[in-house]
């Protein structure tokens, strides 16, 4: 399996904007779910867990799904007595995994999912009845975000057309708010935060 991110994981976490976009995330998921010590929480995509430390701060046990080995590594890494998350190398879209969560949280990773729909209709049967969907990416752009698009499906998203898709796939209460934007010497990037329930 390729791993787009072999030669990106060493300084993931070197830039600002890499730090404090999933800070914002995390502020705005805790604004609008009420995080606890009993939770298990999936991080799809997790990366080097930019997300998942901030989320598994107020949880039980993080999961963090990701497919690339070399930002597991990373997160790994990071990983102590007193805060960790639980690396899960896998690709969730091709080989969805069986687990119950209470929640799922994403930070930048579903532009890198094909099929929206088989990907929302599987991640709905890994949250438990009443549980929630977090799931924070780029609002619609124009293809200049990415240096390289290689694995990027999606050039952001449109409000409208996503809020539709998952609802259609059974979820409830689905709402999408701009919470944080990237600057980029080329333009500015909105970053939007889609929650729902199951
Ligand atoms: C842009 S990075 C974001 C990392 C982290 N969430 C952050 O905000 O810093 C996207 C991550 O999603 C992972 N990923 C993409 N598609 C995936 C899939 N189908 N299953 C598991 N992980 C996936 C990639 O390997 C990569 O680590």
């Amino acid at each position: 399996m390729a791993d787009y991110f072999k030669d990106k994981a060493e300084n993931w976490d070197a830039g600002d904007v890499r730090k404090s976009t999933p800070l914002a995330i995390a502020e705005a998921i805790k604004e609008r779910f009420v995080l606890d010590k009993e939770m298990s929480i999936m991080d799809f995509g997790v990366g080097t867990g930019l997300l998942g430390f901030e989320i598994a701060k107020d949880v039980k046990k993080v999961f963090g799904v990701d497919m690339s080995p070399s930002m597991l590594a990373k997160l790994k890494e990071k990983n102590s007595p007193e805060l960790s998350i639980e690396a899960v190398e896998q690709d969730i879209v091709k080989k969805p995994l069986a687990d119950i969560f209470d929640g799922i949280v994403s930070s930048m990773t579903l532009h890198h999912v094909e099929d929206l729909e088989v990907f929302f209709k599987s991640i709905y049967k890994n949250i438990k009845e009443d549980g929630f969907l977090a799931i924070a990416d780029l609002e619609k752009e124009d293809g200049t975000f990415h240096s390289d698009n290689t694995g990027v499906y999606h050039f952001g998203f449109n409000k409208d057309e996503l809020c539709e898709i998952v609802k259609k796939c059974g979820f409830k209460d689905v709402s999408f708010d701009s919470i944080a934007t990237i600057n980029k010497p080329q333009r500015d990037f909105g970053v939007f935060l889609l929650s729902a329930k199951k």
